[in-house]
């Protein structure tokens, strides 16, 4: 028997999330009386974790998908995704290209480097391209005083061919907690963008659960949003559960108790004994370590759930075991389910929070040993 750890993952969690988002888009739209964004569902880092080809199945409804990985964006063009592909890093060297082109991929031209690529690349289909404007993230895009140069020659590049739908984007860096730097990034984006033609790509989750921050966009323009974390059912937000948000855990990963120890008053439990009993316990090893993916800087009390009831980690996570209180629960034993984080346990949130991160981080970090179900 293979070790009882697995991961689960839910196609109509991630549906529905999607249809959440979508149903929000669609409903301010109206009643704003305005066109409904289009939704490119990014599902870099192999869907967040969650797979590739899972995530193909499951965003049918989606108008797009955003990812930077080309084997991934090549993986979805051989699912049959036949829809626009965003990659949101572009092109890294000029034999990209072509694999762009076969592909008819979408890039984001974020520097003048790739520029230059275009423009000495052969003559082939024209590429889309989303023109990338920095506005305040100091990450990726032009700066605000070199992108009109960039778009005058991406708008070039469109007249002689090399490229087709020629828009423009930006990333927000702080739309899950701060609406002034984001207004302020906004504002950047339209002077600088406000006479430039083509659609406008502005908000990743927390900005898209945040409507005033789309319908800040004028109205005439095509906008697509770029939803990531929240597709997984996971908060964007520090403030707000993703159970608030409307949104289904996408990722279970579970496993069993494979073995049970009665720890006696000032017995330390694990490497480095960083718990100590302060009373007699009862302990369950679980067979679930950081080599699966589960942060090994959570502390002691992170939840967890053992047969249903909520209980805490003890000591230090090990590679391939960690250690819960079974002492309020009697009946729990070997072969005891659980769960440690989705359905049926502690939110990925929650058990994020007590290590210090964010569900991004750990449903990206599932190790490829744990054996995934799909449902
Ligand atoms: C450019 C870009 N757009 C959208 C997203 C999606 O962000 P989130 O997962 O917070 O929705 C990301 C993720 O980092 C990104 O880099």
């Amino acid at each position: 028997m293979p070790r009882p750890i697995s991961a689960s993952i839910s196609l109509s969690s991630l549906k529905h999330n999607l249809a959440v988002v979508a149903q929000q888009l669609i409903s301010f739209s109206q009643q704003n009386r305005r066109v409904v964004p289009n939704i490119w569902a990014v599902i870099k880092a192999n869907a967040y974790g969650h797979g590739i080809d899972n995530a193909v199945r499951a965003f049918g409804q989606a108008q797009g998908l955003a990812m930077l990985d080309l084997d991934e964006a090549v993986r979805c063009r051989e699912l049959g995704w036949d829809k626009p592909i965003l990659m949101l890093e572009g092109f890294f060297e000029p034999s990209d290209i072509r694999v762009f082109r076969d592909y008819s991929l979408w890039t984001t031209v974020h520097c003048q480097e790739q520029l230059d690529m275009l423009k000495a690349a052969a003559p082939g289909p024209g590429l889309n391209a989303m023109i990338k404007l920095n506005t305040g993230m100091s990450r990726l895009g032009f700066s605000p005083a070199a992108f009109a140069g960039a778009y005058r020659q991406a708008l070039e590049e469109q007249s002689r061919g090399a490229l087709c739908i020629v828009g423009k984007m930006t990333h927000f860096a702080r739309s899950d907690d701060d609406a002034r730097v984001t207004e302020a990034q906004f504002n950047l984006f339209m002077d600088v963008c406000r006479d430039l033609p083509g659609p406008v790509s502005l908000c990743n989750s927390a900005a898209t659960l945040t409507p005033r921050y789309w319908l800040w966009a004028p109205p005439e323009l095509e906008q697509w949003v770029r939803p990531g974390i929240c597709l997984y059912g996971s908060t964007p937000f520090p403030g707000q559960s993703a159970e608030d948000l409307g949104l289904e855990p996408a990722m279970t990963l579970k496993s069993r108790i494979i073995s049970v120890q009665e720890v006696p008053a000032g017995q330390g439990v694990g490497y480095g004994h960083v718990f100590v009993a302060s009373q007699r316990m009862r302990v369950g090893v679980v067979a679930c370590g950081y080599a699966d993916g589960y942060p090994r800087h959570a502390p002691n009390g992170t939840p967890v759930t053992v047969d249903g009831r909520p209980t805490q980690l003890l000591g230090r996570v090990s590679m391939d075991m960690l250690i819960v209180d079974l002492t309020s629960l009697p009946n729990a034993g070997i072969g005891s389910p659980v769960v440690l984080w989705g359905q049926g346990g502690p939110s990925v949130d929650q058990v994020a929070h007590a290590a210090g991160t964010i569900g991004y981080e750990l449903l990206c970090a599932l190790a490829p040993r744990v054996p995934v179900d799909v449902s």
